[in-house]
């Protein structure tokens, strides 16, 4: 080796050189913000054409952030869906927020893991603080305390563990397989219930298929009569009901289970009853949706995501368990090297799940809800439920389409008409995939009662009327050229 030559530097980029990019990317960030509404929402790429624009191969050799960022714009950039577009209007709806994205880039910065309460002292205790804040909005009893994970999927498969180790406390230890003595565990959820309730009944060794699917009313409610009678079929079979899992606005429809109907099944048959208010929760912000709060007092657990009503950026996932404890008997589990670590600490929020290493999610939720207040939460999340009000005004006012469920939240579910059902039903398969495809607006399509819908919904802060009405045309023209 050379003496005279410089090693290579083990750390990565300069100062200097740091912060220019960083200024740099600051500018991109405001700039892709403030324009965003004149990008295609959906990228014309083709299945594998941003894979071929990259090499097979790593870099043997480290490149500069000059061209990396320059292979952002020119390959990365045109595959991205922009679903922080005022026109998007997929799923709930998507949001950015300025504080939202400004508390990821100190989270990044920081880098902290909230795994126990030393490793990140402020990490875990603005865990806590948050939390409660939200359990304040939403109005949930003191014996609840919460946890925060990455999505409503994982938090329901949490919920679940524990109701699982209540009915048959040794399954922590022993397992499920090969116990002739353990009954067959059931859960019951609304035929409109997300998939996470049986991914999670898959991950727990319930078995997909024990997820007893009741059917639900003509608005999407899951039938409590029907539940009854499932369970009462189930036990004559000697299956032992576990749990139900009730909706707080559902996948297609936003549509509300009647939770305290639903509460005195499980209490009946000492069963776990979890909520899922992954999307509606948010609701209960306001206090003339009280009553989308029905029944939360007598749940188990219940779970919200606030990236999806309350302005958080994605993930974040709040699980809240009556007397948390339950809990944490489930998982708590110190190896040797933690021990140290987790010594002396009012709360070590890796022993409520499966995960050790935990992101510091609760700084943007902090700074969000911070930058809007309560009230600036409220006002946003009502003007979402007037424009969804507004558009169903629009479709119920024009003959060629017809609403499809009620519009209780911020989702629009409707259907164009043809000559009949099946040609009904291709119509609007096709209306959403042109429409998608001229990358002016996002819609979803999804099926009710076995016939295609199409679905809208509403939850980025940068949606005007405007754009509401733009994407109202967009509906209209695509139909008039498919009649
Ligand atoms: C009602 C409901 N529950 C759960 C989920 C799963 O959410 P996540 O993606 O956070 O796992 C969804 C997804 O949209 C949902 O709509």
């Amino acid at each position: 080796m050379n003496r005279e030559s410089t090693p290579p530097s083990l750390g990565d980029i300069s100062a200097e050189e740091f912060r220019r990019h960083l200024h740099e990317i600051a500018n991109w960030i405001a700039d892709y913000r403030e324009h965003i509404a004149d990008k295609r929402i959906s990228p014309a790429a083709k299945p594998g054409a941003i894979r071929a624009a990259l090499p097979f191969a790593a870099p043997e050799q480290g490149e500069s952030l000059d061209t990396i960022m320059a292979d952002f714009e020119r390959v990365i950039l045109p595959g991205i869906t922009h679903w922080a577009h005022p026109q998007f209007m997929g799923y709930f709806g998507a949001t950015t927020t300025g504080p939202g994205i400004l508390a990821e880039m100190l989270t990044a910065a920081l880098n902290v893991n909230a795994m126990t309460w030393r490793t990140s002292p402020a990490a875990t205790e603005l865990e806590t603080v948050v939390l409660s804040w939200l359990q304040q909005w939403l109005g949930l009893p003191n014996e609840f305390s919460g946890v925060v994970y990455d999505t409503a999927s994982i938090s329901t498969m949490h919920a679940l563990a524990a109701a699982r180790e209540e009915a048959s406390t040794s399954v922590r230890t022993l397992g499920l397989s090969g116990r002739s003595e353990l009954p067959i565990f059931r859960v019951y959820t609304s035929d409109q219930a997300h998939s996470s309730v049986e991914k999670a009944a898959i991950a727990l060794g319930l078995g997909e298929h024990n997820v007893r699917r009741i059917a639900s009313d003509s608005e999407f409610r899951m039938d409590a009569k029907a539940l009854r009678e499932t369970i009462a079929a189930d036990l004559r079979k000697e299956f032992m009901p576990l749990a139900v899992v009730a909706t707080v606005g559902t996948t297609s429809t936003a549509s509300v289970d009647p939770v305290s109907g639903i509460a005195a099944v499980c209490r009946e048959h000492q069963m776990w009853l979890h909520i899922d208010a992954a999307y509606g929760g948010g609701m209960a912000l306001l206090p003339e949706c009280d009553w989308v709060r029905n029944g939360w007092n007598e749940a188990d657990s219940l779970v919200l995501n606030p990236h999806k009503m309350l302005f958080v950026p994605f993930d974040f996932s709040a699980l809240y368990v009556r007397d948390i404890e339950r809990l944490r008997d489930v998982f708590t589990l110190v190896p040797e090297y933690l021990r140290g670590d987790a010594a002396g600490a009012e709360i070590n929020y890796m022993d409520y799940g499966v995960q050790l290493g935990r992101r510091f999610r609760a700084l943007k939720a902090w700074m969000v809800w911070r930058a809007f207040g309560r009230e600036g939460l409220a006002a946003r999340l009502r003007e979402h439920l007037r424009l969804a009000q507004l558009f169903t005004s629009w479709i119920t006012e024009d003959t060629r389409f017809q609403l499809a469920s009620p519009t209780v939240m911020g989702v629009v579910c409707f259907r164009a008409i043809s000559t009949d059902d099946a040609a009904s039903d291709r119509l609007n398969s096709r209306l959403v995939e042109t429409i998608n495809a001229a990358g002016k607006t996002y819609l979803m399509q999804t099926k009710l009662r076995g016939r295609a819908v199409m679905r809208l919904g509403l939850g980025n802060i940068l949606t005007t009327e405007e754009h509401l009405r733009t994407v109202w045309r967009l509906i209209r023209n695509a139909a008039d050229s498919a009649a």
